[in-house]
C-alpha cells in the first residue's frame, strides 16, 4: 500500500499534459448515446413554434388584453364608473391650514357646503383660499386645483403670433418711438433705475393723431420686440349686449393681464368705450360708461397692478373722459403728427423696400410733391404706381409711375382726405 502515495505525489509534480485522446474523451463526459440528436430535435422544435407563432400574428398576451375566458365585464363596469368626471367647486375656507389634519372647506354652486379633505393627488401647498377646485362626486374630495375662471374671448386676446412690423417698418415718427420705448422697455429691462430714484415708471400712453398716421403700426412694432405678454383689445370689443358683461370682461382682462410676469395691454380706438360721460336727460345710465369706468378702476387699481403698461391709440382725443387721461392713470400723451419731409422720404423708402423699381428714383422729390400726407397716403401712391407699371406691361416701376399716382392719389383723392377734418381735433 505504501507505494500509492507515492505514486500520485509522483504524478502531481510531474503532471502529463493532456493529449488529443484525452480532450475528446472528456468532451464526450456526461453525453449519453443520443445526445447529440436530441439536441437537434430540441432545435428543430423551436424554431417550428417560432414559425407558428410568426403565422398566427398578435397574440393576446402581446395586445395586453387576457384570453377573452377571463375577462369580467361586469367588475371592469364597476371600476370605470368610480373614475366620474369631476365636479367644480370653490375652495371658500382652509381650516387650520398648515398641519397635518388640515379641512377645506367648499362651495359647491346651487347644492351646498362641504367640509372635505384632500385626494391622493394633491398636496396642501396647491390649495389656496378662493381657488376654484375639482371635487370628486362620492367624498367631494379635492382632486385637482383649476385655474381662476377667465372668460374664452378675454383669453382669444392675446397675441401669441409676433406680427412682422419691426421699428424699422415705421418711418418718421422719431420722437413717438423713443417716447413709446421709454414707456414699455425701460421699466421693464432697467427697473432699478426707477427704484434708486424713487419714482414709479410711467403706467400708459395714449397715443392720438390723424387716421394712417401709424399708431396702430408702431403698437405691432412694439407687440413684436417685446418678450412680454402683449394683449390687444379692440374699443368695441367691450361693449356687449347684457348690462355688466363689457365691465366684467375688463375685470376678467386684467385680472389675466396681472396673471403674467410683465404685459402690455393694447387699446385701440379707444373712443368706442372712453367717450366722455354725458346725462342723456333720460335718466338710464350708459352701459358703455360704465365699462369705461371699469377701466379707471383697473387703471390705478385697488390691486397693485403689477408690471401692466396701458398702450390706447384713438383719432380723436377730444372726445375722451377726463377721468381716463388724467396722470396717473395715462401718464403720456403722443401725439402722431404729419410726418415730415424727411418722415415722408423714409416711408416711401420703407414701402418701396419690396417693390421692383428702377435704380435711381428721386425719393426726396416724391415726398416734396406729397405735402400734408399720411403714411397711409404714401402706402398707397406706392400701391398706385405699381399698378400703372401693371397696365403699361413692366417689370419695373419707373418714376413717371411715382409721379403720376402723387397726382392721382394726393391730388385726385383730396377731398376724401379726412386729415384735416381730424386736424382740428388733435
Ligand atoms: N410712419 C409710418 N411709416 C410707415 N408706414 C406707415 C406710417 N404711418 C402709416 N403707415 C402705413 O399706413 C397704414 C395705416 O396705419 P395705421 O393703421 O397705423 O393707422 P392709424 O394711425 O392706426 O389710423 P387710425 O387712427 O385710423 O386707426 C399702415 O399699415 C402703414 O402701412
Ligand atoms: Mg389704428
Amino acid at each position: 500500500m505504501a507505494p500509492e502515495p507515492e505514486d500520485d505525489l509522483m504524478s502531481e509534480k510531474n503532471p502529463r499534459p493532456l493529449d488529443e485522446d484525452d480532450i475528446a474523451l472528456l468532451k464526450t463526459y456526461g453525453l449519453g448515446p443520443y445526445s447529440n440528436s436530441i439536441k437537434k430535435v430540441e432545435k428543430d422544435i423551436k424554431e417550428m413554434a417560432k414559425k407558428i407563432n410568426d403565422l398566427c400574428g398578435i397574440k393576446e398576451s402581446d395586445t395586453g388584453l387576457a384570453p377573452p375566458s377571463q375577462w369580467d365585464l361586469v367588475s371592469d363596469k364597476q371600476m370605470m364608473q368610480e373614475e366620474q368626471p369631476l365636479q367644480v367647486a370653490r375652495c371658500t375656507k382652509i381650516i387650520s391650514p398648515n398641519t397635518d389634519d388640515a379641512k377645506y372647506v367648499i362651495n359647491v354652486k346651487q347644492i351646498a357646503k362641504f367640509v372635505v379633505g384632500l385626494g391622493d393627488k394633491v398636496s396642501p401647498t396647491d390649495i389656496e383660499e378662493g381657488m376654484r377646485v375639482g371635487v370628486d362626486r362620492n367624498k367631494y374630495q379635492i382632486q385637482i386645483p383649476l385655474p381662476p375662471k377667465i372668460d374664452p374671448s378675454v383669453t382669444m386676446m392675446t397675441v401669441e403670433e409676433k406680427p412682422d412690423v419691426t421699428y424699422n417698418d415705421v418711418g418718421g415718427c422719431k420722437d413717438q418711438i423713443e417716447k413709446m420705448r421709454e414707456v414699455v422697455e425701460l421699466p421693464m429691462l432697467h427697473p432699478e433705475k426707477f427704484v434708486k430714484l424713487g419714482i414709479d415708471p410711467p403706467k400708459g400712453v395714449l397715443c392720438y393723431g390723424p387716421p394712417g398716421t401709424g399708431k396702430t403700426l408702431l403698437a405691432r412694432a412694439v407687440a413684436n420686440r417685446t418678450d412680454a405678454c402683449f394683449i390687444r383689445v379692440i374699443g368695441s370689443e367691450l361693449v356687449q349686449k347684457y348690462v355688466g358683461e363689457g365691465a366684467r370682461m375688463v375685470r376678467e382682462l386684467f385680472q389675466m393681464a396681472r396673471s403674467k410676469k410683465a404685459c402690455i395691454v393694447f387699446f385701440d380706438e379707444v373712443d368706442a368705450i372712453g367717450g366722455a360721460r354725458f346725462d342723456d336727460g333720460a335718466g338710464g345710465d350708459n352701459e358703455v360708461q360704465r365699462t369705461m369706468l371699469e377701466i379707471v378702476n383697473q387703471l390705478d387699481g385697488f390691486d397693485a397692478r403689477g408690471n401692466i403698461k396701458v398702450l390706447m391709440a384713438t383719432n380723436r382725443p377730444d372726445t375722451l373722459d377726463p377721468a381716463l387721461l388724467r396722470p396717473g392713470r395715462l401718464d403720456r400723451k403722443v401725439e402722431f403728427g404729419l410726418p415730415d419731409l424727411e418722415g415722408r422720404t423714409q416711408i416711401f423708402k420703407i414701402h418701396t423696400r419690396a417693390m421692383n423699381c428702377e435704380r435711381d428714383i428721386r425719393f426726396e422729390l416724391l415726398a416734396r410733391l406729397c405735402p400734408n400726407s399720411t403714411g397711409a397716403d404714401i402706402r398707397s401712391v406706392c400701391t398706385e404706381a405699381g399698378m400703372y407699371a401693371i397696365r403699361a406691361r413692366r417689370k419695373t416701376v419707373t418714376e413717371k409711375d411715382f409721379l403720376d399716382a402723387v397726382n392721382k392719389v394726393i391730388k385726385g383723392y383730396q377731398k376724401f382726405s379726412a386729415t384735416p377734418k381730424y386736424m382740428v381735433y388733435n
